[in-house]
């Protein structure tokens, strides 16, 4: 039985004064619930904050540090890039690797994406693979060809240690749009992601936590939770408002 991971991306949010009252806030909603009983909780906060972050999660059994990207390198002449050393340093359990707005604004592609992962797996850091169609893509019918090949470019890199990633869809036109795939639509395509990983490995397709995200909220969090494939969210607007997040985490049963 897969448990369930609620991840907020903070995207390109916060300040010092805001992260301090979200990151409280949320701690204190969730003092008292016990990690063993199942859903992990994961704020994924812009890497300048990450120190902040981490002090603010210290001694947190339930609620861990993760980044929005890293580097595929391991140190150098790249800069801007932040290394999975780097981000170890910080506590950092997870890293979002591809999410559609790296691959639409920074050029990411699958291949760059896949070596990510690889980085990110290599120093015990666990990738949150992020797959999704466009809009143009969706209306094409070609949603399940394009998070195929997303998703196997990270196989074919990570075939060996498939089983350790974690996976979001995240249709493109439902990120930040108010517009959510409905639960059938969203489970359609999780469970065309676990054939795939089933093809690659039994064990990955067991393990592995396929999150949804785009415009997950309070109020659609728990019929989208409670489909058989879809095992969390990764979820951004509303990870920003501790009393939404708060919400969301709750419905993770
Ligand atoms: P959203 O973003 O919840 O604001 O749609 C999700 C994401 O991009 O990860």
């Amino acid at each position: 039985m897969r448990t369930k991971l609620i991840a907020g991306n903070w995207k390109m949010n916060g300040t010092l004064a805001d992260n301090e009252l979200l990151c409280k806030s949320i701690r204190t909603g969730l003092a008292g619930v016990d990690a063993s009983q199942g859903t992990s909780v994961v704020l994924c906060a812009p890497s300048v904050y990450l120190s902040q972050l981490q002090s603010c999660l210290a001694g947190s059994s339930t609620i861990h540090l993760g980044s929005q990207d890293v580097s595929s390198h391991d140190k150098g002449a790249f800069t801007g890039e932040i290394s999975t050393a780097m981000l170890k340093e910080f506590g950092v359990r997870y890293a979002i690797v591809g999410h559609s707005e790296r691959r639409q604004y920074h050029g990411e592609t699958d291949a760059v994406v896949a070596l990510k992962a690889k980085a990110a797996l290599a120093a015990g850091i666990t990738p949150i693979v992020c797959v999704g169609e466009s809009l143009a893509e969706r209306e094409a019918g070609l949603t399940n060809d394009v998070v195929r090949r997303q998703l196997a470019a990270v196989i074919h890199e990570n075939g060996h240690c498939i089983s350790e990633i974690v996976v979001a869809y995240e249709p493109v036109w439902a990120i930040g749009t108010g517009k959510t795939a409905t639960p059938e639509m969203a489970q359609a395509v999780h469970s065309v992601l676990r054939a795939q990983l089933h093809a690659a490995s039994s064990v990955a397709a067991e393990r592995v936590q396929i999150l949804y995200g785009g415009s997950m909220n309070a109020a659609n969090a728990a019929s989208l939770l409670a489909m058989a494939d879809i095992d969390g969210g990764l979820i951004g607007g509303a990870a920003l408002r501790a009393a939404d997040f708060l919400s969301i985490i709750a419905s993770a049963k």
